[in-house]
């Protein structure tokens, strides 16, 4: 079971604090075997990746070297120590054109991809571009601790049978996850990871909040 856990720009997941939570999460997977990866903001990728934890980049451009102000490449996300990069997040879309340069970027630089989607259909098309992981997040559940695999178990159910009728990715769910009992209800219909922010980040203490996600 694959833990990602997006800091997204909570305040509690920025800078100093962005390290400690990926000190946690590194914590977490050398005791438990888990694997747990941590998505912090481009800002932060080099002292995330520092700390030794797996790390993602929370977006990336399409983009080539040049004149690009303000995109972020592939290239230097991999130099700042990301393995893999998180791409069209419900709260940073992309046109399907857009996924599949930055799916391309990626792999020129060796970054594992986990492309999310809204619902079945959406996570099938990205299945077909032939990221590494998709992952179904209904947005109305992000955030509110209503946690997809017990709120609304058939999107991901219907996500699994759509995306192994194009491509055999593996599908990951996300939102409203805080729980191991969460993440075992969507082990069950058939996510092989997760994603997690809210609960993770906002709680008292992330070390114990991903060793609860993990065990
Ligand atoms: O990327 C994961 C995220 O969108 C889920 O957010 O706060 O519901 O765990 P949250």
């Amino acid at each position: 079971m694959f833990l990602l856990v997006n800091l997204k720009t909570y305040r509690a997941g920025t800078g100093k604090r962005a390290v400690r939570a990926a000190e946690d999460a590194r914590d977490v997977a050398e005791e438990t075997g888990a694997r747990v990866a941590v998505a912090p903001q481009a800002a932060d990728l080099h002292a995330v990746a520092d700390t030794g934890v797996e790390t993602f980049a929370q977006h990336i451009d399409g983009v080539s070297y040049g004149s690009n102000t303000g995109a972020t490449h592939a290239g230097a996300v991999a130099e700042a120590g990301a393995d893999g990069t998180v791409l069209n997040h419900s709260e940073r879309r992309l046109k399907l054109a857009d996924i599949d340069a930055s799916l391309e970027s990626a792999r020129d630089e060796s970054l594992e991809t986990v492309v999310c989607a809204n619902n079945p259909a959406q996570s099938a098309a990205a299945a077909s571009l032939g990221p590494d992981a998709v992952a179904v997040e209904p947005p109305e559940l992000i955030g509110t601790g209503t946690p997809v695999s017990k709120a609304d178990p058939e999107i991901i159910t219907d996500t699994v049978e759509h995306v192994s009728s194009v491509s055999d990715v593996p599908v990951l769910c996300g939102a409203g996850i805080t729980s191991g009992d969460d993440v075992e209800a969507a082990r069950e219909l058939g996510a092989e990871g997760v994603l997690v922010a809210s609960g993770v980040v906002k709680s008292e203490s992330p070390y114990e909040a991903m060793l609860d996600l993990v065990t």
